[in-house]
């Protein structure tokens, strides 16, 4: 496996913190503590609201602006939904889907992140399709089989072009928010389950360009250890990108 074929991609999820003055205050902390560090992309992922003031402060530097969601139809009767056209109208360029939040919080199954995934590349987004195991999986030895399968189904009928636009972020459900980190190790092994999968769907050739993160705590004291793994290709950041001190720090270990 190739890792130079890869760019490292460091993605915060501000998950539902900062209103729009907060987070214009934030990416342009963050955008002045990363400036010239171009040895990896830097996303951050905003609620909707903060958008237009997310991509205004990060306009000229190089922080680009995710979503954490969108609907899979173009448009219509969807109460409280943003559709992948508004999103791109806003400026907006990455979008995370299947966060394990909204599996577990707002009944997301591998059947809708599937059809957000697909609806999100149709359109022209690029996104990060997140998966990976509960605690009751790892600890039943079936991660592997667990991640294969959302893998596959969550990409069905994405075809080998599109998938240039997909960043996959290994996310055990375990480690999200909980402290709890998987060891480089197992981060590495889960990553390279994902991209044999991608392998197996697709070709050798796309596996080895698709970055794969790991995300789960992740912070400025585990980062560079996780990042050095062969199969871990950047990190999709909860808590610590909350504060830019520490979110750039671990962008600092990404050079
Ligand atoms: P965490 O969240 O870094 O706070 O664990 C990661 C995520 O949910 O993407």
């Amino acid at each position: 496996m190739d890792k130079s074929k890869r760019k490292v991609v460091i993605a915060g999820n501000w998950k539902m913190n900062m209103t729009p003055s907060e987070a214009e205050a934030a990416v342009r902390e963050t955008a002045e503590l990363v400036e010239g560090k171009n040895g990896c992309d830097v996303i951050l992922c905003v609620p909707f609201v903060d958008i237009d003031a997310a991509i205004k402060a990060a306009k000229g530097t190089n922080v680009k602006i995710g979503a954490q969601n969108v609907h899979f139809e173009a448009k219509g009767a969807y109460t409280g939904e943003i559709s992948a056209a508004m999103l791109l109208e806003c400026g907006v360029e990455y979008v995370i889907i299947g966060h394990s939040e909204r599996r577990q919080y707002f009944g997301e199954t591998d059947e809708t992140v599937n059809k957000r995934t697909i609806a999100a590349l149709n359109a022209g987004l690029k996104v990060i399709l997140c998966l990976g195991e509960v605690l009751e999986q790892r600890q039943s030895g079936i991660t592997s089989e667990i991640v294969a399968m959302q893998t596959k189904l969550d990409l069905a009928g994405v075809t080998a072009e599109q998938m240039k636009n997909v960043i996959i972020a290994y996310e055990p459900v375990w480690a999200i928010g909980t402290g709890l980190t998987a060891t480089p190790e197992q981060a590495d092994e889960v990553c390279g389950i994902i991209r044999k999968t991608i392998a197996d769907l697709y070709s050798n050739d796309t596996a080895d360009s698709t970055v794969i993160q790991y995300g789960g705590s992740m912070n400025d004291g585990n980062a560079a250890e996780l990042l050095s793994k062969v199969n871990v290709d950047g990190g999709l950041i909860g808590g610590a990108s909350l504060v830019p001190a520490k979110f750039s720090k671990i962008v600092d270990a990404a050079q």
